[in-house]
């Protein structure tokens, strides 16, 4: 299959493509078929409403009625669109991405193991936020993997336009026409993956001989998911470096390159972080400084910080001592750096 496919149609493989995205996710073949239909009948608005209502195994909530979809494009904010799209606490977590630690923590890897100029492909990446980060720092090269169409749609319209991007799961995924070693992310959701050595070997095999893997905010003592022991992690990516995930969002924050520890310090980790293959060098810009346009993190209502449910606040509260209670007055120097100030998205 060709993902440099037309913006709707369905390619010679028989993927339906809409908006630019091919649905190649298997285990949908009803789906699929349903779509292509509808393409072949020039129904793509219908077609795109039929993706939107498509989740991951893991949404445990019911799709919106097929009306309310169909108003998601015509959204002017991504939050906007989220809402639409009934994304419930998905929704807080990717609104919020910009300043939470996991974030951080991503930056500080990417930040440590540059890509360069190899082709990127990141893995289960969601709405694109560390997409965002790559273009933006001048990274040319990117695909978006993820099984939940709808986040790829969100993220070519909201977030990060200039990548490329497939739906589709990460042990089935089509030719991706990725050339040369690459380096291959996988950002807070390795996890997720019920297959790990399938998934492991596919991102392996996609980053080819002399490429990169790189897993973020891979859960080990943090329950959620389907978490594995740090040497289980490393042993199936082959990895040699490895990270304590709250290592990295400190190491971000203080300005300073993270310490990696042996597996076996890594056990009482609630998350870890691995990189294998060719380790790559530091960036040439500090992660750490976001780009402007800055603008006041909107976590801060009335002068004070408001997490946007209590799910969110057990969760990321405690783990974000970046973030002050009260909005300061005046600004620290490294208000910036704290994400008291944030580079969102044009169109949050
Ligand atoms: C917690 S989110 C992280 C998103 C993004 N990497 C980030 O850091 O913002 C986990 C993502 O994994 C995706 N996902 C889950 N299982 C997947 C699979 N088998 N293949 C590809 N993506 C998957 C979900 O749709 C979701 O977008």
């Amino acid at each position: 299959m060709s993902v440099q496919a037309t913006l709707s149609g369905v390619t010679a493989a028989g993927v339906p493509v809409v908006d630019g995205i091919p649905f190649a996710r298997t285990g949908r073949e009803e789906l699929q078929g349903r779509v292509a239909d509808l393409l072949a009948d020039g129904e793509v608005d219908r077609a795109r409403v039929a993706l939107f209502a498509d989740a991951d195994d893991w949404w445990t909530e019911p799709a919106p009625p097929a009306e309310q979809l169909a108003q998601v494009p015509a959204a002017r904010t991504l939050r906007e669109a989220m809402d639409t799209l009934g994304m419930g606490r998905v929704g807080d977590y990717f609104a919020h991405r910009w300043s939470d630690p996991t974030h951080l923590a991503g930056l500080a890897l990417l930040g440590r193991h540059w890509p360069g100029d190899a082709p990127v492909v990141d893995v289960a990446c969601g709405i694109g936020t560390q997409l965002r980060e790559l273009a933006r720092r001048g990274v040319a090269d990117l695909v978006g993997l993820d099984v939940v169409w709808s986040k790829l749609w969100l993220a070519r319209r909201f977030v990060c336009p200039t990548a490329r991007y497939v739906c589709a799961d990460v042990t089935t995924a089509p030719d991706l026409q990725v050339t040369g070693p690459a380096y291959v992310t996988c950002h807070d959701a390795f996890y997720f993956f019920r297959d790990k050595p399938a998934a492991a070997a596919a991102m392996t095999r996609l980053a080819g001989l002399e490429g990169t893997v790189v897993v973020g905010h891979a859960h080990v003592a943090d329950p959620h998911g389907a978490p594995l022991p740090p040497q289980d992690y490393a042993r199936l990516l082959h990895a040699t470096v490895l990270y304590d995930d709250e290592e990295l969002t400190r190491s971000l924050l203080e300005r300073r390159p993270p310490r990696p520890a042996p597996a076996e310090e890594l056990v009482g980790s609630e998350a870890i972080a691995l990189v294998a293959g060719d380790l790559r060098g530091p960036a040439p810009v500090d992660l750490g400084e976001p780009l402007e346009p800055l603008r006041p993190n909107p976590l801060y209502t009335d002068g004070r910080l408001h997490w946007p449910s209590e799910r969110y606040a057990a969760e990321y509260g405690p783990r974000s001592a970046h973030l002050p209670d009260r909005w300061p007055d005046p600004l620290p120097a490294d208000a910036a750096r704290r994400r008291l100030l944030v580079d969102l998205p044009e169109q949050w």
